[in-house]
């Protein structure tokens, strides 16, 4: 694979219906996944975890990059190979998130929150550079609430997007800009579409402002979707055309790929519904998937902690790899599971 510039890098990423596997869940996050099947997160359970989902015949073919969290990238398999090299064996590229998690906005007692991680960016983008990434992740996070999210919030955020992109560009990496609308709550989604949807216009926005470079630029959105506890949740054909429309409203069409992200989506409804916007069709970028929870649950669950699961588990991330990538085609239906 020869890709020398973030352009191709960026289409690598998305092409043929591939998509991106979110395994940059931070220590504290892998913990919490862990507790759901009684393993403990110690750095060699992460390392085994990872390094099965890394081998999974399933990544080839499916998956075009892996996002990873710093310990990761660092990380060797149990035969030495390091785990950046599993990946690239499986024609994947390697990617790091390079935010450093959420801070209150503006103060303590405030419902919102801003992304951290520009400090010394710079330097941590020249090393992940030589460790072998080719993109980069920034996660802004929107929360709706009663009087929230404020103008000055979604600003703030991304402000910080755009002035990550700038700087992973310089340093030659994709970036790519997560604005995440949370599904937490009870809105419409109506309001999830009236939010994202200003977020994406300030996001367009603050990149063209900071003159990045939107072709080696991968946007990874939430979908428009009802709030998780919702007393009406839309259908799936309302949650793909609203999704599309707002996209097709806010995002520049020399974008190559926009990958989503599963929010807390069950596995079948983030397929059933990224299927259903390829259905529709009719924009110009490739519509795929960026999913950590809904990619990895199912292998999660089959894995356990333990040895003798490997194969189950490794089969079940490949299945979901496999149909995510029929959807980003829009030639996935119910019965292929
Ligand atoms: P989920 O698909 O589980 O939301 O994770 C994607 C991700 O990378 C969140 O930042």
């Amino acid at each position: 694979m020869s890709l020398n510039t973030i352009e191709e890098i960026a289409e690598f990423i998305v092409s043929d219906g591939k998509g991106i596997l979110a395994a940059d869940e931070s220590n504290p996050t892998c913990g919490k996944r862990f507790d759901s099947i009684g393993v403990d997160s110690t750095e060699a359970n992460r390392r085994d975890y990872r390094e099965m989902l890394f081998r999974s015949r399933g990544i080839q073919d499916n998956i075009g990059g892996v996002i990873l969290f710093d310990e990761t990238l660092r990380q060797k398999a149990q035969d030495g190979t390091p785990l950046v090299e599993l990946i690239k064996n499986q024609e994947a590229l390697p990617g790091i998130k390079v935010d450093k998690g959420l801070a209150s906005f503006p103060n303590e007692s405030s419902e919102e929150s801003i992304t951290q991680g520009l400090d010394g960016l710079d330097k941590r983008c020249k090393e992940y550079f030589s460790l072998g990434a080719k993109f980069t992740k920034w996660r802004a996070v929107i929360n709706i609430s009663d009087n929230i999210p404020t103008d000055e919030c979604i600003h703030a955020n991304m402000e910080a997007l755009a002035r990550y992109a700038k700087i992973v560009q310089n340093n030659n990496m994709v970036p790519m800009v997560e604005p995440e609308v949370l599904m937490d709550g009870d809105h419409s989604i109506e309001k999830c579409y009236e939010v994202t949807s200003k977020t994406l216009k300030e996001l367009f926005k603050c990149l063209q402002d900071e003159d990045i470079n939107i072709r080696g630029t991968i946007l990874k959105p939430n979908m428009v979707t009802s709030g998780s506890i919702a007393a009406h949740k839309a259908p799936i054909e309302e949650v793909a055309e609203m999704t599309v429309k707002c996209l097709k409203e806010n995002v520049p069409s020399e974008l190559p790929g926009i990958t989503f992200l599963s929010g807390g989506q069950s596995d079948l409804t983030a397929t059933a519904h990224l299927d259903a916007m390829n259905k529709i069709g009719s924009f110009p970028w490739k519509l795929s998937f960026s999913f950590g929870r809904a990619l990895q649950q199912p292998s999660l669950k089959a894995w356990q902690g333990k040895k003798e699961n490997v194969s189950l588990a490794q089969e079940a991330l490949s299945h979901r790899a496999l149909m995510n990538k029929l959807a980003a085609n829009g030639a996935w239906n119910k019965g292929f599971e």
